[in-house]
């Protein structure tokens, strides 16, 4: 090999690998227990979703003359069931009105971007997703962290800016429940902070939508505090089971994303059939089943926290299913899921950068297809290591 710029490439990579930071691509193994899947209500993983794709082939394969979508929406790859998913949605969320997008890496970047110009400024949660921070990196807008859930930090951060600017956008970004610590925000505060200083809010609630609330709406409409959000994203690949996000809030959004976020207008829409799924999916959520899956996640998690903390593990302040477990440096969250692993659990290491440095830890995820012997053995298992 005598390329200068492939060489470049393998001195990174060596680098992450002496770190122990080198990522690698396994191939999920159905058999090992799953504490690492977003299957959340196992839609996936007990064959609703293959059920639901029976009945879509059944009803509905006449009815669509495309399989892919053969364009993005703007050209031709428009369809009504777009309109009447986004109604759905909407309906399940309480919201105005919806747009869909491919994925919720995409929506989040280009929402982000369409809405925020380098005079405005953002103000993130230190821990919010690579794909919000990607987003403010994009729209070159004034990018300022707070620490993690500290409306105090928020609150000097967002004053200082208005002492100085009362004309232009402050954006506080924030997340329904963290994807890496599992803790939800104190929403009520955020508002209250938000409103005394003139800012506008924008939540992901990728690990939230079909988890909190009786229909699964997530935390924000759950708590009734929706209308005071200028911009929800709901990714889809979590609980709902399949892909996509959407993108809520009021139907002059919906209209401006279309106009202006880049992500959603050169980009082919998504197959014709994924739509038919979502709308089987948004049903389930108001079924008794779903209920009861969502309170068997809850009782689940409750109880593998509780059993966590009694043998003195740390897990930061997870309220949720996703339970970090910190165990500090790379090589040794390496060796725990790799232990783990041998013994047929699925876990997984999450080390720098996804988390700050000295945080590496093992993140579990737990879903209403868990059971407490398995949380017994897992936590059995952890002890022998
Ligand atoms: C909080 C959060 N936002 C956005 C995304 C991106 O969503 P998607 O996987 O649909 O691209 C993820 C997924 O990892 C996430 O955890």
């Amino acid at each position: 090999m005598n390329s200068k710029f492939l060489k470049t490439l393998q001195r990174e990579l060596f680098l992450r690998k002496e770190k122990n930071l080198l990522r690698k691509l396994q191939v999920y193994r159905k058999e090992g227990v799953d504490f690492s899947s977003n299957d959340y209500l196992g839609l996936n993983f007990d064959g609703t979703i293959h059920n639901f794709l029976w009945k879509v082939l059944e009803e509905y394969k006449v009815q669509e003359f495309t399989f892919g979508s053969t364009g993005s929406r703007l050209i031709s790859g428009h369809r009504k069931i777009f309109e009447e998913v986004e109604k759905d949605f909407s309906f399940l969320v309480k919201n105005s009105d919806s747009l869909y997008f491919t994925n919720g890496y995409v929506a989040n970047i280009s929402t982000i971007y369409s809405l925020l110009s380098p005079r405005d400024y953002a103000v993130v949660d230190q821990f919010c997703h690579a794909s919000i921070l990607d987003g403010i990196r994009i729209s070159r807008s004034k990018k300022l962290y707070f620490l993690h859930n500290d409306y105090d930090h928020l609150e000097n951060v967002v004053k200082k800016i208005r002492s100085k600017d009362t004309k232009n956008y402050i954006w506080i970004f924030t997340e329904a429940i963290f994807s890496m610590d599992g803790d939800s925000p104190n929403l009520d505060i955020i508002l209250q902070i938000a409103k005394h200083y003139d800012c506008e809010i924008f939540l992901d609630e990728a690990h939230s939508i079909g988890i909190i609330g009786d229909q699964g709406e997530g935390l924000s409409s759950y708590l009734n505090l929706h209308n005071e959000i200028s911009v929800i994203t709901y990714p889809l690949g979590k609980a709902m089971g399949l892909m996509g996000c959407f993108v809520s809030g009021d139907s002059i959004l919906k209209e401006y994303l279309i106009n202006f976020a880049r992500g959603f207008i050169f980009s082919t829409a998504i197959p014709i059939i994924i739509l038919y799924l979502l709308k089987e999916i948004i049903s389930f959520m108001y079924t008794q089943e779903a209920f009861y899956r969502r309170k068997k996640v809850s009782e689940l998690s409750e109880y593998t926290r509780k059993q966590l903390v009694s043998k003195g593990y740390n897990i930061k302040n997870s309220n949720s299913h996703i339970i970090p477990i910190l165990v500090g440096s790379e090589e040794e969250a390496l060796k725990v899921s790799e232990s783990l692993k041998n013994k047929n659990f699925n876990v997984v290491a999450i080390r720098p950068p996804t988390v700050p440095a000295g945080t590496s830890r093992i993140r579990l995820n737990l879903h209403s297809h868990n059971t407490k012997e398995e949380i017994d053995a897992l936590i059995y298992e952890l002890n022998q290591i």
